[in-house]
């Protein structure tokens, strides 16, 4: 077969996104072996591209220097780009997610603003936007994924008026209160401005987005759609703004379930824990979003006044290592390190833990072992675009047994209503929902998940993709004859 770089160009679609769906990893001997890569970007994506024919991934293989040659993985073509140390600690750890992601997600950490770091992040979205931008057939899509990328839309349009333009942003979009004060506010809205399709998560993620370019760059607003003025001679020119909420491959999920091997893992566990009554889960990045310490303060309360018991009822708490240099992660780790030794120096029996902490990931066949054995799952986000663990647990229960307790300010409560949903700064109801989580009849399980499930199912990650570009097809109006690149 003919290798990548024999056909630039010819790629109807392509996705462009910080990370490639896989890591790069030097072995000991030298070698290099290829790992899924973390977050829910790249556990939804993977397996829409999986379906694609002759679809492309442009993105950061993960480690610092020389970027690999392109290479065919799965079906699709990967084409590395390159990150020095510095992008790395200025582009990546610096403005997308000391900066960014703080602000983004509701100031739950003081974002940090450097001009150093900005100058990065434009220089670094110019290297995607220029590996991307030749990758696509003639009239093709390209579609620009999340935070790290917003002032590429523009930049691919200024070199290829010819492909239609889409950008998703998996994490929220905060109010205009919040985004004023980001500086260079206007040069993101800009870059944003220059796809099509504007996706976002929530309605008030979209809402929040339409606001911002009312009020700061004083463009046309009506309903969904803005005006955007041409600069120079060029025409005026519509882009639209639309929700759509993120999701798994449930089939596949459900699917794994039937799985004999993967069934026997999950009872091994229980044996593993003590065979205790019940076993609580929590499954995250180990990100300040997430909620972990908010959990633990009301675990870790819940065994001092006795309301559970330590010989029947064991939590699990996996907390995958995720941007170990950024400061707050690494003060975070400290804390929930500390909390977890402590509460198990107080109440683990004698040779089995109370919390079991994982500092790791996990594979998709020992996640779904983990939540077909979680009588009840706690995803406790402050601020989450989504939270796909919510996901995953719902289509891992076929069986229509645990219980879902799901934060308000996580993107999934607006479709999970039957979850058991709570306010995780008010540590005494997310106290309260625990118990009667922990306490709820079969019955009651099952009626709600059925309910669950019946989403899940059927608002799927290939229903959500389709959904995406069947509306950037609609939309806007690409120039016919293709611009050189
Ligand atoms: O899905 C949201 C997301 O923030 C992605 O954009 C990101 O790649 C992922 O989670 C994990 O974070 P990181 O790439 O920084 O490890």
């Amino acid at each position: 077969s003919s290798s990548v770089q024999d056909r630039p160009g010819e790629h109807e679609l392509v996705v462009v996104a910080n990370r490639l769906p896989v890591d790069s990893r030097t072995l000991p001997d030298g070698a290099t072996e290829w790992v899924t890569s973390p977050g829910g970007l790249v556990t939804a994506m993977e397996s829409v591209m999986r379906t694609i024919d002759s679809g492309a991934w442009v993105g950061w293989a993960g480690a610092p220097g020389e970027a690999p040659e392109p290479f065919d993985a799965d079906g699709m073509s990967l084409y590395p780009v390159r990150l020095d140390q510095e992008d790395i600690e200025r582009y990546y750890e610096g403005y997308s997610n000391a900066t960014l992601w703080p602000l983004y997600h509701d100031v739950i950490v003081a974002p940090e603003f450097h001009r150093g770091w900005w100058d990065s992040y434009l220089t670094a979205n110019r290297r995607f936007a220029a590996a991307a931008a030749p990758v696509a057939a003639p009239g093709g899509t390209i579609w620009v994924h999340d935070y790290q990328l917003q002032l590429v839309p523009r930049m691919i349009r200024d070199r290829r008026s010819d492909v239609r333009i889409g950008f998703f942003n998996h994490i929220p979009f905060p109010p205009v209160e919040l985004f004023s004060q980001l500086p260079k506010r206007n040069s993101i809205l800009r870059g944003l401005l220059g796809a099509d399709l504007v996706g976002f998560q929530r309605e008030s993620d979209s809402l929040n987005f339409l606001a911002a370019v009312r009020k700061l760059l004083g463009h046309h607003v009506d309903g969904m759609t803005i005006s955007v003025p041409g600069i120079g001679a060029a025409p005026m020119r519509e882009v639209q703004v639309q929700t759509f909420p993120i999701s798994i491959d449930s089939s596949a999920v459900s699917a794994l379930t039937e799985d004999p091997e993967i069934r026997e893992r999950a009872a091994q566990l229980r044996r593993d824990l003590g065979d205790p009554e019940k076993i609580v889960l929590g499954a995250d990045r180990l990100d300040y979003t997430k909620g972990i310490r908010h959990r633990l303060k009301a675990w870790g309360e819940l065994l001092d006044d006795g309301s559970i018991d330590p010989h029947d009822t064991v939590i699990i708490q996996i907390a995958t290592p995720s941007r170990e240099r950024v400061e707050s992660y690494r003060q975070l780790r400290d804390e929930v390190e500390l909390t977890v030794g402590r509460i198990n120096g107080e109440h683990a029996p004698l040779g089995r833990p109370a919390v079991s902490y994982q500092h790791h990931s996990f594979d998709r066949r020992e996640m779904t072992a983990l939540f077909m054995a979680a009588d009840v799952v706690l995803v406790t986000a402050l601020r989450d675009g989504m939270n796909l663990v919510a996901k995953e647990y719902v289509a891992s229960r076929p069986d229509l047994h645990g219980v879902l307790v799901l934060s308000e300010f996580a993107g999934a409560a607006d479709e999970l209503r039957a979850a058991v949903l709570v306010n995780p700064h008010d540590i005494d109801e997310l106290k309260a929902a625990i118990l009667r989580s922990l306490a709820m009849p079969p019955e009651e399980q099952e009626e709600a998940m059925r309910s669950l499930r019946h989403q899940v199912m059927e608002h799927d990650v290939q229903f959500w993709a389709h959904q995406f570009l069947e509306n950037l097809t609609a939309s806007g109006s690409p120039e016919q004859e293709a611009a050189p690149v």
